[in-house]
């Protein structure tokens, strides 16, 4: 047998390729090709196509690849690259010392290989400090439970763009941009414009001739909010200026100047779609923040409310020698640098893992966009002995959250009917594993949605899922977008019962009018059953549906009326589940009149309205009588909620359903607590937070006497709360906000006292 030389071994590579491999090889060249897209997309242009867990997946396939090919890698691969090309907006700089990046961590496991490199790398560089024996289980951990860690400082990882400030004798000569690491852009007139940034640095001993600050320039998730707000006004406004010129070229009798005659015409003609494109919403905080800095014109960042966090020096000339990152803070905040209060030094792994899984839980706390927690080596010696790779620190590593964005296939988009008759457009997609679990559907809200991110059946789709906020699809990926593909057209006809469609002129939403539509009187049903309404258990969607089809329900009022016989057989009911479902329905014959009027789904009317005129009238028969202005005196219903309830209980389907209710035996009076309290509280806000245990009634409670008594109870403390009611454990947030507004803590006594008189206990 001929032995294998290299040179054999070469030739096998090149000439005798299995299949697979030109696949894997072909697949390399791919990706290399769409990350050098996408790297452009994202640090020169700020309008990256595709979100940051899709890049870093393709990106690490990519790493994996090249891994497995080193031969074959390109020298000049973009996985060897930390940014992308310039604009030529601006001049270059040429950093003094390169701005790297920082390697990944996607999980915990990475996290703990990363860990096993560095104990290795150390141990490598100081043999004398470890154990001669040390050695490494099959996960690169290292086995030698002996061996010194090293100590970590954590920071979160900001979600903005990476800056280096220069100061010269104190004073900011230069902001530059990352750009590729070694040159950037020069950003020092927009940079001057963020009052974060100090333009002198404060007196320190001893005071460096230069330095190069390092850190993250974002836009905090407030002002990235009212960005978005002010765009959703100009909508607003450019839509009734639209609405407004229609109606001048309307009217006959004026005599119109032909120049705003054609001024007219052009808003005239606009589309809600064009509206939408002309003050499109920003996509996320951190490419707002990157468009700002690259904006033209400093006055324009100036109004955008850019910060910033400092978290490393560059070059650093005539300072005082630094042992430890701690230091390094310690000595930016003392030159008046903005340091995040979020930093952590830990001396073990667990202890770093244990703050990784707080953020990654907590990841939405802060004022500002974070995507992970980046951990380093504590000691700068240690830093220096383990060095750099071409792109990263050794000494450092970002351990990244789960993505809230990915990419997936939109199967097709499909209509579903609520309860009112909204026919809300949604997509179906490839299922796809997205802020903490798998999506395959997401709304598209209504008919003009769909239009203004223009998604198609058979598109790759940016879903987003931030924290409890329910999925959404963010746009197509346009550059995947099959050539033969077409713009989606909403329905005429409703897909459960036929009827056509209606929408209203200036109306966003497209409706079913047929109340006997199968759709929605199912989820008239489930609402009718759901939590906050009677609040039935055992009574899903599914089971609603197998009732209603085997023709047991046509309606609410129906459940009442069901017997054990017509259930048991029926899918997932023998006999005992079939009786507790009874007694459940049973049971909710007795519901609270609150609860029945939230079952009934009449618009505008929450849980807190509800109570309102449930303590107010007493009953439902009460409030079907009263008229717009009896219910509209009541401090918390407003003239929207009282119109509406009178008119719903004008249409005689919903007055044919009370009557039906009252014949079912449903009860319509119920009302817990007091009726009628002293409205002693009306119009003040009293927060509750922490835990009443002991006090003299429960959370719930003071919540609902409060109500009661007319104040409302919001969730967070502002400048118009009257009181915050402070239990054991309370928020420290809401402490230390009342704190800082001057809002009264109340204890249980002070409690009492509110309720008896609505006002606060001397002293
Ligand atoms: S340290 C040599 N610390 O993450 C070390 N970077 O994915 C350089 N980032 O380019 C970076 N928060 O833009 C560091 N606390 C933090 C950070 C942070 C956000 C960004 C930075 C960096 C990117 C790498």
């Amino acid at each position: 047998m001929p032995t294998e030389s290299n040179d054999s071994t070469d030739e096998r590579r090149e000439t005798a390729l299995s299949s697979a491999e030109e696949s894997d090889l072909d697949r390399m060249r791919h990706l290399a090709s769409l990350i050098s897209r996408y790297d452009v997309e994202y640090h020169r242009d700020d309008a990256p196509s595709v979100p940051d867990g899709e890049y870093d997946a393709r990106k690490r396939e990519l790493i994996e690849l090249e891994a497995r090919y080193p031969e074959f890698a390109d020298p000049n691969s973009p996985s060897q690259r930390v940014g992308a090309e310039l604009s030529a907006l601006f001049s270059e700089v040429v950093h003094a010392r390169p701005m790297m990046s920082l390697d990944n961590a996607m999980d915990s496991d990475e996290l703990r290989a990363w860990h096993g490199r560095v104990m290795r790398g150390l141990a490598a560089a100081q043999p004398t400090l470890f154990d001669d024996d040390a050695n490494e289980d099959g996960d690169g951990n290292v086995a030698d439970p002996g061996a010194p860690e090293p100590e970590l400082i954590c920071e979160l990882k900001f979600d903005g763009l990476a800056v280096s400030l220069r100061y010269e004798q104190g004073r900011l000569v230069q902001a530059a941009t990352r750009g590729d690491g070694r040159v950037g852009e020069d950003v020092t007139a927009n940079v001057v414009t963020i009052a974060d940034i100090p333009r002198e640095l404060s007196a320190a001993s001893p005071m460096p001739e230069v330095i190069e600050v390092r850190g993250e320039i974002y836009l905090p998730v407030d002002r990235f909010r009212e960005l978005n707000e002010a765009q959703a006004r100009a909508r607003h406004a450019l839509s009734e200026a639209v609405e407004g010129a229609r109606q001048r070229l309307a009217g006959t009798a004026e005599d119109i100047p032909t120049t705003e005659q054609r001024k007219l015409e052009s808003l005239a003609k606009l589309t809600p779609v064009d509206v939408q494109r002309r003050h499109p919403d920003y996509a996320n905080a951190r490419n707002t923040a990157a468009g700002s800095l690259r904006q033209k014109d400093p006055s324009i960042v100036a109004t955008r409310g850019l910060s910033f966090w400092s978290y490393d020096v560059g070059e650093m000339v005539g300072g005082p020698d630094l042992g430890s990152a701690g230091e390094v803070f310690d000595y930016l905040g003392e030159l008046g640098m903005p340091v995040n209060p979020e930093i952590r030094t830990f001396g073990t792994l667990a202890e770093v893992e244990e703050f990784c899984r707080t953020w990654e839980r907590d990841r939405h706390r802060p004022s500002y966009e974070i995507d992970g927690v980046v951990v380093k080596v504590a000691d700068l010696p240690l830093r220096s002995e383990l060095g750099y790779t071409s792109r990263a620190p050794r000494w450092a590593v970002a351990h990244k959250f789960p993505p809230e964005e990915r990419t997936t296939k939109l199967r097709r988009i499909m209509v579903s009917i609520g309860r009112t008759g909204r026919a809300t457009p949604f997509a179906d997609m490839e299922p796809v594993f997205v802020g903490g679990s798998t999506v395959s559907l997401a709304t598209l809200h209504n008919q003009d949605q769909v239009a203004a991110k223009d998604v198609r059946p058979r598109d790759t789709v940016i879903v987003r899922k931030a924290g409890d906020v329910i999925p959404e699809v963010v746009g197509p990926v346009l550059a995947e977008r099959p050539s033969d593909s077409e713009p989606w057209c909403f329905p005429d006809e409703c897909p459960s019962c036929g009827s056509k469609l209606e929408r209203n002129e200036g109306d966003a939403n497209t409706y079913c009018r047929n109340r006997t539509c199968r759709d929605r009187v199912i989820q008239g049903i489930g609402h009718f059953v759901g939590r906050g309404a009677l609040d039935i258990e055992g009574l899903g969607e599914r089971t609603i549906v197998t009732f209603y089809e085997r023709g047991l329900i046509a309606g609410p009022a129906d459940l009442f009326g069901l017997i054990i016989d017509q259930l048991v057989g029926l899918e997932g009911f023998a006999e005992k589940s079939a009786n507790s479902l009874l007694v459940e329905i049973e049971a909710a014959r007795d519901a609270p009149l609150a609860r029945l009027l939230i079952g009934l789904g009449i618009e505008h009317l929450g849980p807190t309205a509800s109570e309102l005129l449930a303590r107010r009238f007493g009953s439902l028969r009460r409030i079907v009588a009263a008229n717009d202005e009896e219910l509209a005196a009541i401090d918390g219903i407003g003239p929207i909620i009282a119109a509406s309830v009178t008119s719903f209980f004008a249409d005689k389907g919903n007055a044919a359903l009370v009557e039906r209710l009252d014949q079912a035996g449903v009860r319509f009076d119920r009302v817990d607590g007091e009726l009628d309290a002293p409205q002693v509280l009306a119009g003040k806000s009293v927060v509750v937070t922490g835990n009443l245990d002991g006090w003299h009634l429960s959370r719930d409670e003071a919540k609902a006497v409060i109500t009661a008594r007319g104040g409302k109870t919001p969730g967070s403390v502002n400048k118009s709360t009257f009181a915050l009611v402070a239990g054991a454990n309370a928020g420290q947030t809401k402490l230390d906000k009342a704190a800082d507004l001057g809002v009264p803590i109340l204890d249980d006594n002070g409690l009492r006292t509110l309720l008896e008189t609505g006002e606060l206990a001397a002293g």
